[in-house]
């Protein structure tokens, strides 16, 4: 049996309709006892989320893939212990299924198509449901094909049984970047809509691309990569600046801001004019308070800042111009009570600001997610590859999914992962179902926490280190969605 067979027929288990437990006597007994005694506690906190295609307005209306018609999708919030029950209904005209992005939940629950679960058919059911642990910012996507560029993704938060931090209010904050194309991105790459095409014409190159499989842009046929789209807006909650509501601030309030970025192919530097951040966590879990003047953050990531409002005025929240597509680009207004007009407080979108970098974090030790202490006792190295020449295939040792070679390993092991970026794009490496240590070289007080690192361009390298605590097949990819559908993905697998 070759391996994509393989994992199309070796799944078993969970069928494509099934409501509330009956899914978990699939799982294993120790997971339904306990189940049980959740469902006694009345804990459940059920969403009922139907995927369909709607038309949405970010300023400019067109169809986009939606989850209760929205985009983002509704807001889950439940408090740390509850269980999160999502009966998701699927009005769309493709399969499709639900990950619930930094939570490590069982296996089964993890929404990828092929690998945890059978895909769920139009016009079916599948309900998920799983304890909402550990307290952090998560977001919820859909795992098929290119929907994630379509509009299928929402914000998710799990709020700590007592919340240690102070601040005034809050706001969730959603990136996203869009082809205004019926269908979003991967229909604006269908119709020859993208980047690469346009800088290689801009370059005068062929438009063959290497692997000779097909051609790129519009020519494109059914089984070759779509290129990343040029994409022409960048929203926050759905809406570009233009057509949006300022978030309001009162002098002297603490504001804390859970920043998501569920973007398929952008990475975006943001800067808040007039003020500084200081971030309290990073993917979910907590950091020594840091403070900086623009925050990078990758496709995957999440960030929760504080922000003190002290600088009264109408400032921007915006992209530093870097060269990128998305740079110096206003997302969103923050506007202070009391200021009269519509001109902005802050000019130029340049200048030289402090950015948050990994080794500049510390994570707070907490008694849930113990570290990885003592020997490593498995290694992998990865290289990352892929698209050059315009090509649409990007690899992982030098192989495209599904052909990538598997992680094995056991479970209670101590897991080092080591990239090196061999292309010329920054890659979001993302690993389901645990929290890893950003490990720095030089110096591992209390390495900070993540489920989503950028591993750099031009020889970028970064270390990450895990512990085998949650058995399953775990996908682990680059989350530039483009990247992931040209092959960048593996998977981790235990018992
Ligand atoms: Cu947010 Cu495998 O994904
Ligand atoms: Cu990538």
């Amino acid at each position: 049996m070759n391996r994509r067979d393989f994992i199309y027929t070796g799944i078993g288990g969970v069928t494509a309709f099934t409501t509330g437990l009956k899914l978990f006597s699939k799982i294993n007994d120790k997971e339904v006892t306990q189940l049980l005694e959740d469902e006694n506690k009345s804990n459940v906190r059920e969403y009922k989320i139907n995927a369909e295609i709607s038309e949405i307005d970010i300023g400019d209306k067109f169809k986009a893939w939606t989850y209760n018609s929205k985009a983002p999708g509704p807001e889950i919030r439940v408090k740390e212990g509850e269980i999160i029950r999502v009966v998701l209904k699927n009005n769309l005209p493709d399969s499709t299924t639900i990950h619930w992005h930094g939570i490590p939940v069982p296996n089964a629950m993890d929404g990828v198509p092929g690998i945890t679960q059978e895909p769920i058919k139009p016009g079916e059911t599948f309900v998920y449901e799983f304890k909402a642990q550990p307290a952090g910012s998560y977001l919820y996507h859909s795992h098929v094909g290119y929907q994630l560029d379509q509009g299928l993704y929402g914000p998710l938060i799990v709020e700590p049984e007592r919340e240690l931090l102070s601040y005034d209010r809050e706001y969730t904050i959603v990136l996203a970047d869009w082809a205004v194309f019926d269908g979003g991105g991967p229909e604006a790459s269908r119709a020859g809509h993208t980047r690469s095409s346009m800088d290689m014409m801009g370059r005068g190159m062929g438009m063959m691309h290497r692997g000779g499989r097909g051609m790129i842009g519009r020519f494109s046929s059914d089984d070759t990569p779509l290129l990343e789209p040029n994409y022409d807006a960048y929203t926050i909650n759905g809406k570009v600046n233009k057509y949006s509501t300022p978030f309001m601030l009162k002098e002297g309030d603490r504001v804390r801001l859970r920043i998501m970025n569920p973007s398929s192919a952008t990475i975006y530097t943001l800067r808040l004019a007039g003020h500084s951040m200081t971030i309290t966590h990073a993917d979910g879990r907590p950091v020594k308070p840091f403070s900086m003047d623009a925050l990078r953050i990758g496709m995957g990531e999440r960030y929760d800042v504080l922000i003190r409002a002290d600088n009264p005025g109408r400032w921007s929240l915006y992209t530093l111009k870097d060269g990128t597509p998305a740079g110096g680009y206003r997302l969103a207004t923050f506007l202070y009570k009391g200021i009269q007009g519509d001109s902005y407080s802050d000019d130029s979108f340049s200048g030289r600001f402090i950015v948050n970098r990994y080794w500049d974090m510390e994570g707070i030790p907490d008694d849930k997610i113990p570290g990885v202490k003592g020997e490593i006792d498995r290694r992998f190295n990865l290289t990352l590859s892929g698209g050059m020449m315009g090509s649409p295939y990007w690899t992982i040792n030098g192989r495209i999914w599904p052909e990538t070679d598997d992680l094995n390993i056991n479970e209670g092991e101590r897991v080092r992962i080591e990239y090196f970026n061999h292309s010329m794009m920054p890659h979001p490496m993302h690993l389901h179902g645990h929290f890893f240590e950003v490990v720095n070289n030089n110096q591992r007080k209390s390495p900070p926490l993540k489920d989503t690192i950028i591993i750099e361009p031009h020889m970028g390298t970064g270390v990450i280190d895990f512990v085998a605590d949650n058995p399953g097949d775990w996908f682990h990819h680059c989350h530039n969605l483009y990247h992931l559908m040209g092959g960048m993905a593996n998977v981790l697998r235990y018992r």
